[in-house]
């Protein structure tokens, strides 16, 4: 981990994160996965959306979110104005855990500190999680996501970034609890006014 965490800090722009990531070895879900999904949507945008781990379709296509979740995301996108060009979308989890079992403590701890660093290169104006591992992780809080969602955080980065941070429900849990979207939809326009405060 302390290794991960030097290699990331050794990265001064994205392309240099994605090659450090691609060359790490520390990782076991590396070596099952056929791709690195590194990112997706514009760098430049004022937020980013960081999820858990690729799926079999993102793992295919080297992209996040590009399954039925993706397309879920896709659509609660556009419900605020946004796409792909207007948002920048990661994931704690660069590599698939095999038959999408979730990812262990540990893996998660391990690819830690490659996301914190996507997340300082990135500079985003807000940032938004999609579900608990996200938030859990990025947030440092043991919270389930039921009570975290709908509520600004804090994420703190290195060197005294802060940036505001709305947890919400994961796209796939939505699919699977449908009526739970009048929450997430609650979370995706206080983002919107976050957004629109912004410029
Ligand atoms: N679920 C995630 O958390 N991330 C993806 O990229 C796809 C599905």
């Amino acid at each position: 981990i302390a290794f991960a965490r030097e290699l990331a800090a050794s990265a001064a722009t994205l392309d240099e994160l994605r090659e450090c990531m691609a060359g790490f070895e520390g990782c076991n879900l590396k070596f099952t996965a056929k791709n690195m999904v590194f990112a997706d949507g514009n760098p430049q945008a004022n937020v980013m959306f960081v999820g858990e781990a690729p799926g079999r379709d993102e793992d295919l296509d080297g992209k996040p979110f590009v399954g039925r979740s993706g397309q879920l995301l896709d659509r609660m996108l556009a419900a605020i104005g946004l796409d792909r060009s207007s948002a920048y979308i990661s994931n704690v989890i660069p590599w698939r855990p095999p038959g999408n079992r979730a990812p262990t403590p540990q893996e998660t701890e391990i690819c830690r500190p490659f996301i914190e660093r996507h997340i300082e290169l990135v500079k985003p104006k807000v940032l938004v999680h999609l579900g608990g591992a996200s938030a859990k992780t990025l947030l440092n809080t043991t919270e389930g996501i039921l009570r975290l969602r709908g509520n600004w955080r804090i994420y703190s980065g290195a060197a005294g970034l802060e940036i505001p941070a709305m947890p919400t429900l994961h796209p796939a849990y939505l699919l699977r609890t449908p009526a739970h979207k009048r929450l997430a939809w609650r979370d995706f326009l206080e983002v919107k006014m976050k957004l629109r405060a912004l410029s």
